[in-house]
C-alpha cells in the first residue's frame, strides 16, 4: 500500500495517471457504469473544519466500496491528550487500510520514523500542503484547456497561509504550466519564492487560469480587515472584463463572497468552482485506489 503525503513525490507520469483515472471516473459515472469495487476499510481524521474535502473523500470511499469510519476528533480519546502518533497506531492496530487526515500542523513530520502499516492520505496539512485539492484543481484545468504547456496560472491571494497554493504551484510546474503568484505583499512566502511574483492586474489580463485563494482568517494572528480587499486584490466586474475571454477561475473554497470574488463573478461561465467540488470526488477515488492497490512504495510519510 502507499501513502499520498506532498505533491514533492509524485512524479509527472504518476499525476498524469491519476487524473486519467479519475477523468474514468467521471467518465463511467455519466455512461452509467459500475466500478471494480476496492475491499478495505478507510477512517477519516479531521482535526481542523471541512466540507468539501471531508464529504468527497466519504463519497469517494463509498462508491469504491470500502467501509468508512468516522473519527470524530472531539468524543475521541485524542481530548484525553492522545497524541496522532498513538490514534494511528490504534487505528492501524485495528487493520484499518488507509487513513485520511487533516490537521493544522504539518503532520506527515509528527509521524517521522513511525512505522505504519496503513495508508496515509493529506487532507491538509498546516499551511503546508494539500495534495488532492491540487490534483482536482489539475483536472479542472484539464477538462477547459485540454492540457498544461506553456498555460499561464496566477495564484492570487493569502498565500503565506495556503497550503493550496504550494501543492498547486509544485503540481502545476510539473506538468509544464507557468506558475506565478500574486497578491497583497504581505501575504508573500518564502519557500515559494521561486516561482515569479508579479502585478495583480497583469495577472488578471495575461493569465490562463487564475486560481483565487480563500483569506485565512482562521490562521491570522491579527484580525485581518477586508473592507476593501475586493476593490484591491479580488475578482469583480470590472476585472472580469479585462480577464482573456477562455480563461478560467478557480477557488479552492469555501469563498468569502464579495472578498475573494463577488456574486457576479461565481456566477460567470468562466469560474469553475463547483466544478472543482464534483472532480473532487473522482479524484479522490483514483487517490484511494492507487494507495490501496499499491502506487509508488518507495516514497512513504518518513521520507
Ligand atoms: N478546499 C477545501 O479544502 O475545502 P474544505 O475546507 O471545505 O474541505
Amino acid at each position: 500500500m502507499s501513502s499520498l503525503v506532498s505533491i514533492e513525490q509524485l512524479d509527472r507520469v504518476t499525476i498524469e495517471r491519476l487524473l486519467r483515472r479519475a477523468q474514468s471516473f467521471l467518465d463511467h459515472q455519466r455512461e452509467g457504469k459500475e466500478e471494480v469495487k476496492v475491499n478495505g476499510t478507510a477512517v477519516n481524521l479531521f482535526f481542523e473544519p471541512s466540507t468539501r474535502t471531508s464529504l468527497s473523500f466519504q463519497l469517494a470511499a463509498h462508491k469504491l466500496g470500502l467501509k468508512v469510519l468516522d473519527f470524530a476528533v472531539g468524543n475521541s480519546s485524542v481530548t484525553k491528550g492522545e497524541s496522532l502518533v498513538d490514534s494511528l497506531q490504534t487505528i492501524d492496530a485495528l487493520g484499518v487500510d488507509v487513513a485520511v487526515i487533516r490537521h493544522p500542523d504539518n503532520w506527515p513530520g509528527l509521524l517521522k520514523g513511525e512505522v505504519l502499516n496503513l495508508s496515509l492520505v493529506n487532507a491538509g496539512s498546516g499551511i503546508h500542503e494539500h495534495p488532492t485539492q491540487a490534483l482536482l484543481d489539475a483536472l479542472t484545468i484539464r477538462q477547459h484547456h485540454g492540457g498544461f504547456s506553456e498555460l499561464k496560472v496566477a495564484i492570487i491571494g493569502d498565500i503565506y497561509h495556503s497550503r493550496v497554493a504550494r501543492s498547486n504551484a509544485l503540481l502545476l510546474e510539473r506538468l509544464g504550466a507557468e506558475v506565478a503568484f500574486s497578491g497583497p505583499e504581505a501575504f508573500r512566502k518564502d519557500d515559494v519564492a521561486r516561482y515569479p511574483w508579479i502585478d495583480f492586474e497583469q495577472a488578471i489580463a495575461e493569465s490562463d487560469v487564475v486560481i483565487m485563494l480563500r483569506i485565512q482568517h482562521e490562521r491570522h494572528e491579527h484580525l485581518f480587515d477586508t473592507a476593501d480587499y475586493n476593490k484591491l486584490f479580488g475578482l469583480n466586474h470590472f476585472r472580469l472584463q479585462q480577464m482573456k475571454k477562455n480563461a478560467i477561475i478557480l477557488h479552492p473554497g469555501p469563498v468569502n463572497r464579495d472578498v475573494e470574488l463577488t456574486d457576479e463573478v461565481l456566477r460567470d461561465p468562466r469560474c469553475k468552482v463547483l466544478q472543482q467540488v464534483n472532480n473532487g470526488v473522482a479524484v479522490r477515488m483514483a487517490v484511494l485506489e492507487w494507495c490501496l492497490q499499491g502506487g509508488n512504495n518507495e516514497q512513504l510519510v518518513s521520507a
